[in-house]
């Protein structure tokens, strides 16, 4: 049985249905009912009781970064004898900044991964494609998409190819003690996903790039104003260089990672 945390997401929703489809079994730990290919258990990652108690049976688990009393939730899967965790982190992790609030979080979490005593495995994924469903909003007023960072090209990853990784190295040998850093196939800047996003559409989409002031506006109204100003330095100081494409997926899935034209076709329903 596999733990997957985070599951009605988008990495951990895609786990759910790869999983699934390979014919693992697969219990979710979910806040709520849901409708969803597995079992469901019922809790809350800062609540280590709740999550030991979905734990009966369980040989790995897919953890999500930076929640309360993490050292509590991994002593208890340490103590219901999992042999394995994928830890979600991510790129942030790499800039190892202690000031900047996200890498903190994922550094922190991490580290207690690593100090289990559980085998492990930690993901480091570029901003994921899926991201682009923000643009959903304007999209169905217009074919104006106005986003901040014009000039950051990523490495963006498509949340199935998150998933799997993080499926194999659940299912198979050879992954413990891995950091993975996963990414797309192109560096893309906000621009090129918008034409490609108007490809998959059939419509003529036009890109205005967001001045510094409009970009810490919108990060401020989707999130507290510490992770905001995060993200400000990231992607408009430059603290945070997610460009380079990496043969992670190739490697450990045996085939290259999904493009974001793939990602677009699939996801063009959304934003109708
Ligand atoms: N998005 C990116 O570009 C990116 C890049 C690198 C790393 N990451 C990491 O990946 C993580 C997942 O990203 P995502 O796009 O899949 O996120 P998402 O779609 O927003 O999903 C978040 C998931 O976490 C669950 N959750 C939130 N708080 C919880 C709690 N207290 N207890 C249990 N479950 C809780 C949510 O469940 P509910 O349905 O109950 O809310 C949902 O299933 C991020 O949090 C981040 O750490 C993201």
């Amino acid at each position: 049985m596999i733990l997957v945390t985070g599951a009605t997401g988008n990495a951990g929703g895609a786990l759910v249905r790869t999983l699934a489809g390979a014919g693992a079994e697969v219990r979710a730990l979910v806040r709520r009912q849901v409708d969803l290919p597995a079992e469901l258990a019922i809790g809350d990652l800062n609540d280590p009781e709740s999550v030991a108690g979905a734990l009966a049976g369980v040989r790995g688990v897919f953890l999500l970064s930076g929640y309360d009393r993490m050292a509590e939730t991994l002593a208890a899967i340490a103590r219901a004898g999992v042999q394995h965790v994928v830890l979600l982190s991510a790129s942030a992790a790499e800039a190892a900044d202690l000031g900047n609030p996200v890498s903190k979080y994922h550094v922190e979490s991490e580290a207690l991964v690593r100090e289990s005593g559980v085998p492990w495995t930690i993901l480091r994924p570029r901003t994921f494609m899926s991201n682009t469903l923000r643009w959903a909003d304007q999209l169905r007023s217009g074919n104006v998409v106005r986003e901040a960072f014009p000039d950051v090209a990523v490495a963006t990853v498509d949340p199935l190819d998150i998933a799997a990784v993080a499926a194999a190295s659940l299912l198979e040998k050879g992954h413990d003690g891995q950091v993975y850093g996963l990414t797309g196939p192109a560096a893309l800047r906000p621009a090129d996903r918008v034409r490609i996003l108007g490809e998959a559409l059939g419509r003529e989409l036009r890109f205005e790039g967001l001045s510094d002031d409009e970009a810490r506006a919108q990060l401020l109204a989707g999130m507290p104003e510490a992770y905001a100003e995060a993200f400000f330095g990231f992607f408009a100081r430059g603290e945070l260089d997610e460009s380079a494409v990496l043969p992670t997926v190739l490697q450990v899935t045996g085939r290259p990672p999904r493009t974001f034209e793939e990602w677009a076709a699939a996801n063009a329903k959304a934003f109708g």
